[in-house]
């Protein structure tokens, strides 16, 4: 036994005696050994017995400049010299704090115009539901109290985001969701849920869906419609043709807010700096985090558009929420020295989309392997839907878990590759090379066969 494994072994004791953790199935891994992952560089991930992974997720969704990189440990270890914490409550700000919400400001779409920092994405969700709600208090329509998000959206965990997301599985463990929010579908991916439909027709009904629910609540009832411009968490899937700027004319008809919660489709993800640009909509409030510093500290934001900022900033009473690491310094040099990097090293806009192409090309090439049924992608997203026929579209038996028995394939063979059912999802660094994008593919291929082999389909 070497050193390594004797390391392993006791972290993997002392883990499963004290570390409970999060979305885990804990008899699951006190069974199985946690997996002590102890550096990373580029977008390789390296382990407590020394093996080199490639992460095709971007940890979770988050290391658009990929691990290790040295401009940003610098940049947080002079912000730490300099100015190692201070609040933003008592009327003060810190430097690093300002520069960001206006740079925050400019990247996000036209009229969007004041920023309140927080830490976690479920934070963000959490403050932009509480503003929201605010807003409407100051504009006189207290009754606007009604919350409309989406079947499969996932907002966070945090009580208020963990109600709006509606991956149905997370609700009963915790008596969610509160009241006052309310899930439509179908859920708009025309491959699994508009059967029978042209694309065309699906958005019809997507849409439909939400003006009916906002006419069931009564308009003058419902604070803002929530949606994840290209659904992460559950599944990557992306809306059918023409859905968002269709979506937006029903909130604008009804004077409804349109949130969009960007977590993971903002800084760069889909080739534009947020989803609501590349799909062409202008929305009330977003919520961002993950991305904005490539994941090396906790940070994250609500944007909020002229009408609400004006608003909120006339209330003449305190606004009474916040939180203690409120745009830290440290974070917030982070996040700027990310944007930084993505702005002069091409990682959003034209010079990234090369590299977008190469990977979709690259990653449309697997829609010949016998368990595929679609391959789909949205800048550097991606997801392949494993199916049991490739014609009908017919799902694999839910018993046999083939989602999972790819994801540990890959995790097994040097890949990060998450399953959500059977969806297989990608979300590399947007730094990824076409050298390792081939890399990536060839390993996914190779992960989907050792899984196709093992159901007896290959
Ligand atoms: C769209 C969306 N919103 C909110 C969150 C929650 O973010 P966090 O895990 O940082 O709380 C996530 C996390 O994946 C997300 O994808």
């Amino acid at each position: 036994m070497n050193q390594f494994s004797n390391q392993t072994k006791f972290w993997q004791s002392q883990d499963a005696d004290h570390h409970l953790h999060p979305f885990t199935t804990h008899p699951q891994l006190r069974e199985r050994g946690v997996r002590m992952i102890t550096g990373a560089k580029g977008i390789y991930l390296t382990d407590s017995e020394e093996h080199k992974i490639l992460d095709g997720m971007a940890g979770l969704w988050c290391t658009q400049v990929g691990y290790g990189n040295e401009e940003i440990v610098e940049a947080a270890t002079k912000a730490m010299r300099e100015l190692s914490y201070y609040n933003l409550f008592f009327m003060t700000s810190n430097p690093y704090a300002t520069e960001l919400a206006a740079k925050v400001a400019e990247k996000t779409p036209e009229g969007i115009s004041q920023v309140l920092f927080a830490c976690s994405g479920s934070e963000a969700v959490d403050s932009a539901y509480k503003l929201i709600k605010y807003y409407w208090n100051l504009k006189g329509q207290p009754q606007r109290k009604q919350f409309i998000a989406r079947e499969r959206a996932y907002h966070g965990s945090t009580t208020v985001a963990a109600s709006l997301s509606g991956l149905t599985g997370m609700h009963p463990q915790f008596d969610l969701p509160i009241e006052g929010i309310h899930h439509i579908g179908p859920t708009p991916h025309h491959y699994k849920f508009g059967q029978g439909l042209t694309e065309e027709e699906f958005t019809d009904k997507c849409v439909q869906a939400l003006e009916d629910k906002i006419l069931e609540l009564g308009p003058k009832n419902v604070a803002a419609f929530v949606g994840e411009p290209v659904m992460g968490a559950g599944g990557m899937m992306p809306p059918p043709a023409g859905y968002w700027p269709r979506i937006e004319a029903v909130c604008r008809k009804y004077g409804v807010l349109l949130w969009a919660d960007e977590v993971i489709t903002g800084w760069g993800r889909t080739g534009e700096w947020f989803g609501s640009q590349y799909f062409g909509i202008t929305p009330d409030v977003m919520t961002m985090a993950k991305g904005m510093t490539s994941g090396y500290q906790p940070l994250s934001a609500v944007a909020l558009g002229h009408d609400i900022a004006d608003e909120i900033a006339k209330g003449d009473s305190e606004m009474v929420h916040g939180f203690t690491y409120s745009g830290h310094p440290v974070a917030c040099a982070v996040a700027l020295k990310n944007i930084e990097i993505l702005e002069r090293d091409g990682l959003v806009g034209d010079a990234a989309k090369p590299r977008i192409a190469y990977f979709q090309e690259q990653l449309a090439t697997l829609a010949d392997h016998p368990l595929v049924g679609q391959v789909r992608s949205v800048g550097l997203l991606g997801g392949l839907e494993l199916v049991a026929d490739k014609e009908t579209r017919e799902p694999f038996d839910e018993a046999l878990d083939v989602g999972f028995k790819c994801r540990e394939h890959c995790f097994n063979t040097g890949l990060i590759m998450r399953a959500v059912g059977d969806a297989m999802i990608l979300c590399p660094p947007l730094v990824i090379t076409n050298a390792e994008i081939d890399e990536l593919v060839a390993k996914a291929r190779n992960a989907l066969d050792l899984t196709a082999k093992q159901i007896g389909r290959m």
